[in-house]
């Protein structure tokens, strides 16, 4: 039996709902990617919603409309995906990188505190596997800086001290800490790559809550800085008897096409679905482990003051307690061979070349680096048939207990 990491789940309505778009006439961004959008931001109960053609982009948005750049800070966690800190060397600030908690994936609020400087400007935050983060330290922490906070742009002065975005990639629809992802921070950027709970092929979002003191600004800039800063998208411009536009600015070009709205306004009607699928093989996959020396990412429970949460269900990261860095990969190895592809998420930023030429050094990252060296991350999607999420956690088991006895 072959089990994928995973494939897009890609329905008859999907493909439908894509095809209504190629044969009506107007295939890039337009009306299909205003009902995507009005629907995920009341899905996510922010304030509003873009689209954009990558969480990277949607993050970079929210970067650049506050204007940081140059000479400014931002903290990001050393346990992500390269984009969670590469738009911080786009928009030309510098990267602070805080290492995990001991023994866990996350990042600390003492961490972060310990980061601030009068220089930084913002902090992303990843809700990882699709768990949101506690963002009230985070807070408290921001607040606790704000006498030394220098802002550097209108957009920083409004805000008065240091933005809070969160790289939410994988987290549309979890819940935590009595909120709906999108709502714990300033921005957040959601994904819909690929490989994601809901997919465009390409493409991403970002939201921001209705708290966020800045709300009136944002569309309008990142409408202009998508679009080349162009004052008229394309369909103003044939809808309306004015074909005259101005370029406010030189802006960059990362609008969503209708034709992948379409495919992610369809795939939003059954997320609900979708997550409660993903949960299911969690809880199975968990309770098949239990007795093993792993330990899974909690992905539904109790928060600190009591508070339900529940992840989107989007990584089965898995720590293989007792097996060192070789094993891990022998792990994998093993699996594959079985016919199971798994994955590691993430490797340090500080392993990667990029940020080991910005200086980035792997010793200030012990923490990281260990939960690194033991995480597997198994099949976990909504093509799995029941029998092959059996044989992943059966496979499992067998493998690791030809490796431990
Ligand atoms: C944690 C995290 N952040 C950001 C991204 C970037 O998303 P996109 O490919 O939509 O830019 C990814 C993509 O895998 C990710 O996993």
């Amino acid at each position: 039996m072959k089990v994928p990491f995973s494939p897009p789940d890609i329905r008859p309505e999907d493909i439908e709902a894509v095809v209504q778009v190629l044969r009506s006439g107007w295939i890039t961004s337009g009306p299909v990617g205003e009902e995507f959008r009005k629907a995920l931001t009341g899905f996510s109960g922010t304030s509003d919603t873009m689209l954009v053609n990558s969480a990277t982009a949607g993050l970079k948005n929210a970067l650049r409309f506050l204007g940081v750049g140059s000479g400014d800070e931002v903290i990001v966690p050393a346990y992500t995906y390269t984009a969670s800190a590469s738009v911080i060397a786009h928009v030309g600030a510098k990267i602070v990188m805080v290492d995990t908690a001991k023994g866990d994936y996350f990042t600390t609020a003492e961490r972060i505190a310990a980061a601030i400087t009068p220089r930084t400007k913002a902090i992303i935050l990843v809700d990882l596997a699709g768990k949101m983060v506690d963002t009230k330290p985070i807070y408290q922490a921001i607040e606790s800086a704000q006498s030394d906070f220098c802002p550097g742009s209108p957009q920083q002065e409004h805000l008065g001290r240091i933005a809070l975005i969160i790289d939410g990639a994988h987290s549309l629809g979890a819940t935590g800490y009595g909120m709906r992802a999108g709502q714990a921070s300033d921005f957040t950027a959601f994904s819909f790559h690929a490989v994601k709970n809901l997919t465009t092929a390409e493409g991403g979002a970002l939201t921001w809550r209705k708290e966020n003191p800045l709300a009136e600004q944002i569309k309008p800039f990142i409408k202009l800085n998508t679009l080349h800063g162009q004052s008229k998208s394309a369909l103003e411009k044939t809808n309306t008897s004015g074909w005259e536009y101005d370029v406010m600015f030189t802006g960059y070009k990362e609008n969503m096409p209708d034709i992948l709205a379409a495919l992610g306004y369809s795939q939003l009607q059954r997320y609900p679905q979708t997550m409660k699928r993903r949960h299911q093989i969690i809880d199975y996959y968990n309770q098949e482990l239990a007795h093993q020396p792993v330990t899974p990412l909690t992905h539904r429970g109790l928060d600190q003051d009591g508070q339900p949460f529940s992840s989107s269900g989007h990584l089965y990261l898995l720590s293989l307690d007792t097996l060192e860095l070789d094993q891990r990969n022998d792990f994998i190895e093993r699996m594959f061979d079985k016919g199971i592809s798994c994955n590691v998420h993430y490797k340090p930023l500080p392993m990667l070349t990029a940020y080991k030429n910005l200086g980035f050094n792997l010793q200030d990252y012990p923490n990281a680096y260990a939960a690194y060296c033991h995480e597997v991350t198994l099949p976990l999607h909504t093509v799995l048939t029941d029998e092959q999420v059996a044989f992943v956690a059966e496979t499992a088991r067998d493998t690791l207990q030809e490796m431990t006895k």
